[in-house]
């Protein structure tokens, strides 16, 4: 038999324009995999023409986000790379401290921390279940069909937040509003930057509020364990208030309407998310193969650095592609399948070193919740239209689904 000689690999195109589009909505761009397997670094050129590098494997990744001493994430940074012209006056008008290094990150971050304690959560987790179940009546008694995605995807994690926070749920239109403004690709600078103060001065409002009407929430007790002892500012407050906001709304939305999705795509991703004594391991695999952020973190290199082979120079920035580590083939077997069989813990998806996310035990229980209480209690759940007609998040920071239409 004569033997089909393989192709000859199309050689990588020279610095190309970034982001990339996607070929298909639920696979990163392909030139992801292609760059991972020439090697751990590929160069960009962004919006203003300047040069980055895409940091594409696994171990780099997290190599780098370790190195806070040579790598920046200081988002004020002149030289921090952006995916937008928008971004970098959001980027430096940021105040809170996932735009810091240290020392000032762990000065203000370890305020923060028993607030996300996994005891904390745990003691949220009864809520949590409570609200999933309210949403779901909700729905039912809504009855065929809705759109998941502008619904419950929408209102449990602002539900959940509200209840952590203390803030009123009627605002969480104005909060998603903010949030989607600042994570958004298409905006213009003055857009984003006034959703981005509209925000921390609601937060600031909240704030005030809680002083004079406390209650048992995490605006309560950070007034009472740091800002009355003079250690946090009010409008230092504020600002990290906004940045929780925001963290918690759009990410967990886009991973239950994502994961939805492909539960609805995918028999046996349905089978194991819809059970309780299985869901842990569906969850995790599917935030390893969504990776709803897109283009963070993001570092500036302080100084020289060598990574295989290809030296970073002063200045440069860097994007640390998560959804890139998260398919990287060295660390998951087979990985663009989604398998809920293997062991996804390694998976990147809440970052990594000093900047690892805050909320992801709060993220992870409310979707360990919602899966199975919504495949549970509807049974006969299926997408209401085809494929086609589903339009994915291409033009946002976090990537997910604008709508769901779904019937049961
Ligand atoms: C599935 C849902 C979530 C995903 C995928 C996610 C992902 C991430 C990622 C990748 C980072 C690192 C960003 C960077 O280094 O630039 C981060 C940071 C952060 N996240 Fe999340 N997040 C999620 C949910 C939440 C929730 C529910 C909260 C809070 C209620 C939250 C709060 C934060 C905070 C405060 C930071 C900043 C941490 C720091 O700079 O020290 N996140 N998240």
């Amino acid at each position: 038999m004569v033997a089909i000689p393989a192709p000859a690999a199309t050689a990588l195109p020279d610095a190309p324009r970034f982001p990339f589009g996607r070929e298909c909505p639920f696979h990163p761009p392909s030139l992801y995999a292609r760059a991972r397997s020439a090697g751990p670094l590929f160069a960009v050129t962004l919006w203003n023409g300047r040069r980055a590098w895409l940091v594409t494997r696994h171990e780099e990744i997290r190599a780098v986000l370790m190195d806070d001493r040579r790598f920046s994430g200081a988002m004020a940074h002149p030289d921090f790379p952006t995916v937008t012209e928008a971004r970098v006056t959001v980027d430096r008008n940021e105040r809170a401290f996932v735009g810091m290094d240290n020392p000032a990150h762990d000065h203000y971050r370890r305020m923060f921390t028993r607030e996300f304690s996994v005891r904390r959560m745990l003691a949220l987790k009864a809520r949590i279940q409570a609200i999933a179940d309210a949403v779901i009546d909700e729905l039912a008694a809504h009855g065929p069909p809705a759109d998941l995605a502008g619904t419950l995807a929408v209102k449990f994690p602002s539900l959940v937040m509200s209840a952590l926070i203390g803030s009123p749920y009627e605002d969480h239109r104005f909060i998603i509003d903010c949030a989607v403004g600042r994570h958004g690709l298409t905006q213009t600078p003055g857009e984003a930057l006034e959703k981005a103060r509209a925000l921390a001065a609601y937060f600031r409002r909240l704030i005030d509020d809680k002083e004079a009407r406390p209650g048992d929430d995490l605006v309560s007790r950070v007034i009472e364990s740091h800002v009355k002892p003079g250690q946090l500012s009010r409008d230092d407050f504020a600002e990290i208030g906004a940045m929780i906001l925001r963290a918690g709304h759009d990410t967990t939305t886009n991973m239950i309407g994502m994961g939805m999705l492909l539960c609805l795509r995918d028999e046996d991703l349905r089978r194991r998310a819809a059970d309780p004594a299985s869901v842990d391991a569906a969850v995790e695999e599917l935030l390893r193969f969504i990776t709803p952020v897109q283009f963070s973190p993001r570092r500036v290199a302080l100084e020289d650095v060598e990574i295989g082979g290809t030296t970073v120079r002063k200045g440069e920035g860097l994007f640390l592609l998560l959804a890139s580590a998260n398919r990287d083939e060295r660390v998951f077997a087979d990985p663009d399948r989604i398998d809920c069989a293997r062991d996804a813990t390694d998976h990147l998806t809440f970052g990594y070193g000093i900047h690892q996310c805050l909320g992801q035990t709060l993220a992870r229980y409310e979707l360990q919740v919602i899966y199975p209480a919504l495949l549970g209690r509807l049974p006969g759940l299926r997408l209401a239209v085809p494929l086609e007609e589903i339009r994915f998040k291409d033009d946002m920071q976090i990537y997910g689904v604008h709508n769901l239409p779904v019937a049961w």
